[in-house]
């Protein structure tokens, strides 16, 4: 066997140890695959000290990743240190201008910063890989990139966040509270540094941005997504949801309309059976649809220290291999500028749970409002009264409207919430038709 491939790798948490675990485990099955031995020869982290289970003492210490990236002891600067900026940022640049092979797990970085990142990997000829970068050990970006090439894309979706998955699952299936298994989830490392960014839907607007480029050959737009969290979801929304047949999941969604693209990250409710509605715990799953292969989803391990570092090792092979393949699918010069579509109807409806003060008319009133849209209402259920003992004596509604206009029920929840009847604010999750 030849000469090794030699890795550097910015970043010794859960994923950096990660890689360390399987290079070691899977060390002479690698270099069978690989053609050459894979050895990992330098490394940048924080904090030296730090027991992570490794012997080190082969390997060369850099505190400053940027040092590492640009060290003549790597051919492949492997960053795993995420965030949108530096050092992450400053690291990659210094290793594509020093002319190394990179890979990185940072979906923060590339949804900012992706296209320009791959006009200059192949302005030197090297490798951008980042199967990392979404949905943990799904190998989502090889699909759109090589195994659906002969596709034209129309839509992608899916649950692209493995915390918010977790959350919402724990939630519906044992009856416990968000902050409760939001800490579960830090603890099982599925989380980011700030988890904010998986419960707020970033994250998960990130991966889509990356995953939306590769499947219609556009420029990477961030700015361009609809984002809304799982913060507002209660655990009574997950049950009334589950009492009219339904699941809720956070979903990114991307479609090709003729007149543009639209993304969007926003609680779901999914009907049970539907695709992606059984994909629970920190699993993910993306569905493409393709105009010849039809419809696919993929499923697996979203987040967590192996099943990611999984997909590191799938770059590392390919570099060792010899795959050069554009970042982004199609050389990045050839990429579209993103045009975004006007705002189209939503198909599918939406769920409007509202407290209204147990009066005369209240219910009226509502539908007075609702019809004035032209919203139609599928299924109304009212879940019982509260408060009997006191003069304000509540109940809840939930309504499931019929497919219908964004602006519509917008206007409708605003004129709702201004006529008297309600005693707390509206909750209003959309409902996907997948
Ligand atoms: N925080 C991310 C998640 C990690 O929960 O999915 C994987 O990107």
């Amino acid at each position: 066997m030849t000469n090794a491939l030699r890795l550097g790798i910015a970043g010794l948490g859960n994923v950096g140890v990660g890689v360390l675990d399987i290079v070691k485990k899977h060390g002479a099955l690698l270099a069978d695959r690989a053609g050459v031995p894979i050895k990992v020869t330098a490394v940048a982290a924080r904090n030296k000290a730090k027991d992570r289970g490794h012997d080190l003492a082969g390997i060369k210490w850099h505190d400053d990743p940027v040092a590492l990236a640009k060290s003549l002891d790597i051919d492949v600067f492997v960053e795993l240190m995420g965030g949108e900026g530096d050092p992450a940022k400053s690291a990659v640049e210094a290793a594509i201008a020093a002319g190394k092979h990179v890979i990185t797990a940072n979906k923060a970085l590339l949804a900012h910063h992706g296209t320009a990142l791959a006009r200059a990997a192949e302005a030197k000829g090297i490798a951008l890989n980042f199967e990392a970068s979404v949905a943990g050990g799904i190998p989502i970006i090889k699909a759109l990139r090589e195994g659906l090439i002969g596709n034209r894309v129309s839509k992608l979706f899916g649950i692209m966040n493995g915390t918010c998955n977790y959350i919402l699952t724990k939630m519906a299936n044992e009856g416990r509270n968000f902050t409760d298994v939001l800490k579960e989830a830090q603890n099982l490392g599925y989380a980011e540094a700030d988890p904010t960014f998986d419960i707020g839907g970033f994250d998960t607007a990130h991966k889509l941005a990356i995953v939306a480029s590769l499947a219609f050959g556009t420029e990477v737009n961030l700015n361009a997504i609809e984002i809304e969290g799982i913060e507002a979801i209660t655990l009574d929304d997950i049950r009334n949801a589950s009492d009219m047949g339904y699941k809720i999941k956070l979903l990114g969604v991307a479609i090709a309309h003729v007149e543009g693209i639209e993304q969007r990250v926003n609680p779901t409710l999914v009907p049970k059976g539907a695709p992606v509605s059984d994909t629970d715990g920190v699993f993910n799953a993306i569905v493409v649809k393709g105009d010849f292969v039809g419809d696919l989803m993929l499923e697996g391990r979203g987040a967590g220290a192996h099943p990611t570092a999984s997909a590191v090792l799938s770059d590392v092979v390919d570099i060792a291999r010899g795959n050069r393949r554009p970042a982004f699918g199609i050389p990045a010069a050839k990429l579209k500028p993103y045009k975004q579509s006007p705002k189209k109807a939503h198909e599918g409806g939406y769920y409007v749970a509202l407290e209204l003060i147990d009066r005369p008319g209240a219910v009226a009133s509502i539908a007075q409002i609702l019809a004035h849209e032209k919203i139609s209402i599928e299924s109304i259920v009212q879940r019982g009264r509260q408060g009997q003992e006191t003069k304000r004596a509540t109940a809840t509604f939930i309504l499931i409207t019929h497919d219908t206009l964004e602006t519509s029920i917008r206007t409708a929840i605003q004129q709702i919430e201004k006529n008297g009847h309600v005693a707390s604010k509206p909750r209003v999750i959309r409902i996907e038709r997948l």
